[in-house]
């Protein structure tokens, strides 16, 4: 069970600029035969998570970032006529489907404000595999990433296999998790190559503002950085908060790399598909990395996301809606666990990032491991997102209210008897 011991205040904790390493798993029995950029990353504690919560009946989940509900139907159909009709039995071009590319030009116009044409796009497997593309295209041995943090675990372990160095900043915690300006000026050398963020923010839900980004693009530009983007939540923001491309600023045309997805949007997770957009003489060299690991994005899904862009966009509305209902609830439901949980209400994304007062939740891996084996509630612990997401963990409220519920009651007896 865990001890009651508040941490007075969140101010204490000493949130450094931290040149990031991980030490891997240096005790692997054939460490000579796996590389050594493979072999400093450490296991992820999400598929962790996932893993010991398969080990546990009727778990109640909360570790997961995917959207639960199902691809919509008219997108399944395009797909199911692309395969009927013979389309997709080939490759296409690398750089992914003219059809498609003409489409996504006109959501880059419509909805990020950026003027695109088909040859400044690129087709992706998800977003993932554009920002680690990019990333390869971008970073050489030693080049030092700037990252806002606590961030996205993908975008640390990308930098590390391509051999460059992240370098973590924290956010400003008090300030919902804004970017901290001078931070990031500070944690500037001669050996940084870019600065990598995710707004909104997977995993504390933060949208950064047009402000910040307007102040991120001056920056970049004074030292000719890249900025490399996962927009990857871009339509699930919330209350007054809009989300702001900083590729739409016409001087930062040269100078972002900006990676979308259909994952989330139309709740295509399997699909794999996603693009990313840059400047016309950046795409043949990020397309130079794509092509050994992917040669094409899945071509079945390139039709599905061509439907997905000619079609109806109600179901992204349905998504947004169910999603600030579940992120009310769940705030809702933390407000009665306010001895244990202390959290910023998310803008955006369905992920929040409560700090754990309890003493226990120094150790989030340790705290999150007891609350899945003894309270049945799997979620993740803070210290995946990097050293400053320590005494904290992340709870994804892109589930059914059942769901919360289950968990929510759960934790209350826990706590509360504990
Ligand atoms: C911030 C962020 N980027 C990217 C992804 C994955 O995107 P894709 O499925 O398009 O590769 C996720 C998934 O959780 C995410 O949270």
């Amino acid at each position: 069970m865990f001890r009651k011991v508040r941490i007075t205040s969140v101010l204490k904790m000493s949130l450094a600029i931290v040149l990031y390493k991980e030490n891997g798993e240096s005790n692997m029995k054939n460490s000579g035969r796996i590389s050594k950029r493979v072999l400093q990353l450490k296991k992820s504690a999400i598929h962790e998570m996932t893993r010991l919560s398969k080990e546990i009946e009727d778990v109640a989940f909360l570790s997961w970032a995917k959207p639960t509900s199902d691809t919509p139907e008219h997108i399944k159909e395009a797909a199911i006529s692309a395969i009927r009709n013979g389309l997709v039995g080939g490759y296409s071009e690398n750089a992914g489907i003219v059809r498609l590319r003409e489409q996504i030009a006109e959501k880059l116009k419509r909805d990020n404000n950026i003027d695109a044409t088909i040859s400044q796009i690129l087709v992706t497997v998800g977003a993932i595999e554009g920002l680690a593309s990019s990333i390869m295209a971008l970073i050489d041995p030693g080049d030092e990433v700037i990252l806002p943090s606590p961030t996205y675990s993908t975008h640390i372990r990308q930098v590390i296999i391509a051999s460059g160095k992240p370098v973590l900043v924290p956010t400003i915690e008090n300030e919902n998790f804004a970017l901290d300006i001078e931070a990031i000026k500070k944690a500037i050398t001669p050996r940084t190559k870019a600065i990598m963020y995710c707004s909104p923010s997977n995993p504390t839900g933060t949208v950064y503002s047009e402000q910040q980004l307007r102040q991120l693009a001056e920056i970049a530009l004074k030292h000719n950085l890249m900025v490399i983007t996962d927009e990857a939540y871009e339509y699930f923001v919330y209350d007054n908060a809009s989300h702001f491309s900083i590729a739409s600023i016409p001087e930062m045309r040269e100078n972002v790399v900006s990676c979308f997805t259909f994952t989330k949007t139309y709740a295509m997770t399997g699909w794999r598909i996603g693009y990313l957009h840059t400047g016309e003489d950046i795409i043949p060299q990020i397309a130079k990395a794509h092509i050994p690991f992917a040669i094409c994005a899945p071509v079945i899904s390139q039709y599905a996301a061509i439907a997905a862009l000619e079609g109806r966009q109600d179901c992204v509305a349905e998504f947004k809606k169910h999603y600030v209902s579940m992120r009310d609830l769940m705030c809702q439901r933390l407000d009665g666990l306010d001895s244990v949980f202390e959290y910023r209400k998310p803008k955006g994304s369905y992920l929040m990032f409560p700090r754990i007062l309890l003493d226990a939740g120094k150790d989030s891996t340790t705290f999150c491991k007891k609350l899945l084996r003894e309270a049945k509630v799997s979620t993740t612990p803070g210290i995946a997102f990097g050293p400053t997401g320590e005494g904290h963990l992340r709870l994804s409220f892109c589930v059914s209210e059942e769901m919360i519920n289950k968990a929510f009651d759960r934790m209350e007896v826990y706590f509360h008897n504990s």
